[in-house]
């Protein structure tokens, strides 16, 4: 069983994703990390971002890894553990700009969909159900006000970073879902047999709830 959970930044897909995997004990897939590590690895080398060819051969040859541990899951980048490092706005924000690389894509999405060939995984990001596995059995489409989603990040950001600005974060939301929208490569867009769940006013607990009702009248 595939189950894909796409959404803007902030909708709660990654934190649902790896409940639901958990309870399932299926595998969780942070596809958005995947695009992080190529970006956060292009930064530490210096190297232009806006460069297709070379963002690419980043893709084709770095070794990313998904390993369950402490924090539900670590990532692995060249078997160093850069699960935190890759949450950086900058890595974010660069991600954003590899995301939208026709052959960076292509190269991604043939390893996620190599990852899910065997089944039994929770893969979140923004082109699951559209593009990596149109044919999944169940998707998922999460959606909120970019003002929540904004507290949320900022929530989750703000022990590490304590000048953070609720309203940049806000902003950076609002600019980042026009990125991830526009792009003219996989944007981001609802599938049309996705089941759409506004979690702008519902707890981690009640979205999980909303989905397992769902997937148990498979
Ligand atoms: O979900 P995230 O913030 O970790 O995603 C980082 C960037 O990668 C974001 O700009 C969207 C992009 N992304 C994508 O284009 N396709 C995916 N399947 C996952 C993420």
């Amino acid at each position: 069983m595939i189950i894909a959970i796409d959404g803007p930044a902030g909708s709660g897909k990654s934190t649902v994703a790896k409940l639901v995997a958990k309870r399932l004990n299926y595998r969780y897939i942070d596809t958005g990390a995947m695009y992080r590590a190529v970006a956060w690895t292009a930064q530490k080398k210096g190297l232009d971002l806006t460069d297709e060819s070379v963002m690419t051969k980043i893709a084709l040859s770095l070794n990313i890894e998904f390993v369950p541990g402490a924090e539900g899951q670590s990532v692995l980048v060249e078997g160093e553990n850069v699960t935190t490092l890759l949450k950086n706005e900058t890595v974010g924000r660069g991600a954003a700009t590899v995301a939208a690389q026709k052959f960076v894509r292509e190269v991604l999405v043939a390893r996620q969909r190599q990852i899910g060939e065997t089944g039994n995984v929770v893969m979140d990001g923004r082109d699951i159900g559209t593009v990596v596995f149109p044919q999944a059995d169940k998707k998922f489409f999460f959606v909120a006000d970019a003002e929540e989603r904004g507290r949320r990040r900022y929530e989750e950001l703000k022990s590490k970073n304590p000048g953070l600005d609720l309203k940049t974060i806000i902003e950076e939301i609002r600019q980042r879902d026009h990125e991830d929208r526009n792009r003219k490569i996989s944007p981001l867009v609802k599938a049309d047999d996705a089941l759409e769940v506004d979690t702008t006013r519902l707890s981690i607990e009640e979205v999980t709830d909303h989905i397992f009702k769902n997937i148990n009248n498979l």
